[in-house]
């Protein structure tokens, strides 16, 4: 699976919130894309999955051109997502949290599932095992039963990201999941991430302002100012890079000082 943005600008009325941007996503890798408040980042998501077309430009999944596949069957068969704010159903427990994410997959009418036919309780008890699986994979095992909202924060975090891996999507889009987290929970993250690439061989895009986490975990990064791409690199190039010390990390270094 390869991910080509091709010279994606968007224009919101008067504001240019992406200009002429490109870059490409290796398969497999673990991809950021950082820039300072109003960069566009949330945009590009955006774009890729679906949710705003672009005023100009293009994105290639495997040569196909996603721009002209609607947004569902971009979310049902190449990208999932979580979002810049949690969304979980705060009252359903972690196991039901998990099974709602995979009822688009199910092949059961919604007819079915109010007269409980044999084939829902089949398909619904097959989600259910499923889900099961794969919180015991990511460490949420024994916390099938537990009310969503009861959870700590790191861990609601990680139960949506989890959530987002039921379908069998290639990418997963990642926006600001370290914000809100302390120290110890951003490292269990990072360790999260990670997994998912190995075990699961998914290609990740993360949008992060926390930089101890967008430096340990991607293998390479793009860096938005302004809707313009500036640099782009190896997280190691992009610490030192005068244009982005100047536009993003040098400001953010001397707030977080200051602060
Ligand atoms: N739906 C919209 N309508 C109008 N303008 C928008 C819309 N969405 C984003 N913008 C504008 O586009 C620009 C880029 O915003 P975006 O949310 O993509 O930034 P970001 O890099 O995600 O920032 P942050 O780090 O604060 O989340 C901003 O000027 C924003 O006000
Ligand atoms: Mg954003």
């Amino acid at each position: 699976m390869s991910l080509k943005i091709n010279d994606v600008s968007k224009v919101f009325g008067g504001v240019v919130a992406l200009s002429d941007v490109s870059f490409s996503v290796e398969p497999r890798s673990i991809f950021g894309l950082i820039g300072p408040n109003g960069a566009g980042k949330t945009t590009l998501f955006n774009i890729i999955a679906g949710v705003f077309k672009p005023t100009r430009g293009s994105i290639m999944m495997d040569g196909r051109h996603l721009e002209n596949e609607p947004n569902y069957l971009r979310i049902d068969r190449s990208i999932a997502r979580t979002f810049q704010n949690i969304r979980l159903f705060p009252n359903l427990t972690v196991l039901q949290n998990i099974v709602v994410g995979m009822h688009n997959k199910l092949r059961c009418a919604m007819i079915e599932s109010l007269f409980r036919t044999s084939r829902w309780r089949a398909e619904e008890a097959s989600a259910r095992e499923r889900a099961s699986e794969l919180l015991d994979t990511f460490g949420l095992g024994d916390r099938k039963d537990d009310i969503a909202r009861s959870l700590p924060y790191g861990e609601q975090r990680i139960l949506e990201i989890t959530r987002a891996l039921v379908t069998d999507s290639n990418v997963l889009l990642l926006d600001e999941p370290a914000a809100g987290l302390n120290n110890v929970e951003s490292a269990r993250l990072v360790d999260f991430i990670r997994m998912i690439r190995n075990k699961m061989g998914r290609t990740i895009l993360l949008v992060e302002h926390d930089m101890n986490v967008v430096m340990k975990v991607c293998e390479h990064l793009v860096v938005l100012d302004h809707g313009v791409k500036i640099a782009e690199g190896e997280p190691c190039e992009i610490q030192k890079n005068k244009q982005v010390i100047e536009a993003y990390l040098g400001r953010k270094f001397a707030d977080e000082a200051g602060s």
